[in-house]
């Protein structure tokens, strides 16, 4: 097998690996193995990653001696919805799934997702391991627990905090990986720098480009950094009541990007993500929270990969500030004209606050849209 390194999500009893390395896929039957309760998995994958790497699995898994099923979704978002996970619940149950059986997510956020809340409420929960094989995946979504689905209310509204039995992340996958994906992704990584550790950031400022250009052992330094920054965060808060809100560092007004956008593929989450922190050091600074010199600093850095920081990067788009202050309310937090956001006080310094006033919102959106 070759080498990998190992960081543990510590939650007790629910605590689990993340391998994270090269050419994991091939061998991952044998590394899988042990976390099996039957000699049985059932693979949940997408149309694209099927094509891509499916085989190299299936292949690792007969070589371990362990029987598999494959359950292929068309790719894309519309697939975390309740059709979908009704239409894979029948057709588990009729592959006869036991409590000792476990799901294989191989994909990005939306098998993983998808996947995992089927895993969470299928015969009351069984098994689940991810193997994400998309950067925002590998960097994100397959640690911490968070599984769900769509509603025409808004995203990932139906879910369960359930956690994998493992989350195996072979690097070599994303080499397959468009690069607006790969970007979208790093604007996530962007943002464990930004959250708390101002010294990867420096070392994203130097090394970020090359890694998105496709340099694996820069990948691999980043998202075992980016897991090990968000497993912590994870182990001291699983379900959101503190500390693991600064997880959702720009992700307010990503959001309202996103929903204005119509979640389609104008916008991707990760270019949201990266206009939404940089909206969110713009509403620091006018607040006089961090310095001018930090928002230039986040700027330059997204604009230097070539993502977006600015809502008016988005081709075609007429940003509406009444509408996007609307999405921003019925993201449920807001209390009496205030509204909860993460800002930062400089990099790697972000603070969760819920003490801003919607009007400073509006300002600074209206200011920075229009400028
Ligand atoms: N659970 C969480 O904590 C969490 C966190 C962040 C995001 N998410 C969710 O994750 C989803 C987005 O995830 P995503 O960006 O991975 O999207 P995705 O799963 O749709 O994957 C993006 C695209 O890349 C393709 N793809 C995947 N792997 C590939 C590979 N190796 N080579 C070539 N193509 C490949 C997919 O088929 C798809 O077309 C959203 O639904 C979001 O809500 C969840
Ligand atoms: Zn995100």
């Amino acid at each position: 097998m070759s080498a990998h390194e190992t960081l543990r999500v510590e939650l007790g009893k629910r605590s689990y690996e993340i391998q994270v390395g090269n050419g994991l896929l091939p061998s991952a039957g044998e590394r899988i193995k042990p976390y099996l309760m039957q000699d049985r998995a059932i693979i949940i994958t997408d149309e694209n990653v099927a094509k891509l790497h499916l085989n190299v699995l299936k292949n690792s898994l007969v070589a371990a001696n362990i029987k598999c099923h494959e359950i292929v979704l068309p790719a894309g978002e519309q697939t975390k919805d309740f059709n979908f996970l009704q239409n894979l619940v029948s057709q588990l149950l009729e592959l006869n799934v036991e409590r000792g059986t476990t799901l294989l997510a191989l994909g990005g956020g939306v098998t993983g997702d998808l996947t995992g809340f089927t895993a969470a409420i299928l015969l009351r929960g069984i098994d689940f391991i991810q193997i994400p094989t998309t950067l925002l995946s590998q960097v994100d979504s397959s640690v911490g627990g968070k599984t769900g689905i769509n509603t025409r209310h808004g995203k990932n509204l139906v879910g369960a905090f359930y956690q994998p039995k493992l989350v195996l992340s072979d690097i070599d996958s994303l080499d397959t990986l468009a690069k607006r994906e790969i970007l979208a992704g790093y604007a996530e990584i962007a943002k464990y720098g930004l959250i708390n550790n101002a010294k990867f950031f420096e070392w994203l400022e130097e090394n970020g480009a090359a890694l998105c250009e496709g340099n694996r052992e820069l990948r691999r330094q980043a998202v075992i950094i980016s897991c090990q920054t968000k497993a912590n965060i994870v182990s001291t808060d699983e379900r959101e009541t503190g500390d693991r809100a600064l997880l959702n560092l720009g992700h307010t007004f990503g959001h309202a990007l996103e929903a204005e956008a119509g979640f389609s593929n104008r916008l991707l989450h990760g270019e949201a993500v990266a206009i939404g922190i940089s909206l969110a050091f713009d509403v620091s600074l006018a607040l006089g929270f961090c310095a001018r010199e930090d928002v230039k600093r986040v700027r330059a850095h997204y604009k230097s990969v070539g993502l977006p920081s600015h809502p008016k990067d988005i081709f075609g788009m007429n940003w509406e500030i009444p509408s996007l202050m609307r999405h921003m309310k019925n993201d449920k937090k807001v209390k009496n004209g205030h509204i909860r956001l993460v800002l930062a006080r400089g990099i790697g310094q972000a603070f969760v606050t819920d003490a801003i006033a919607m009007e400073n919102v509006r300002d600074t959106l209206e200011r920075i849209t229009h400028s």
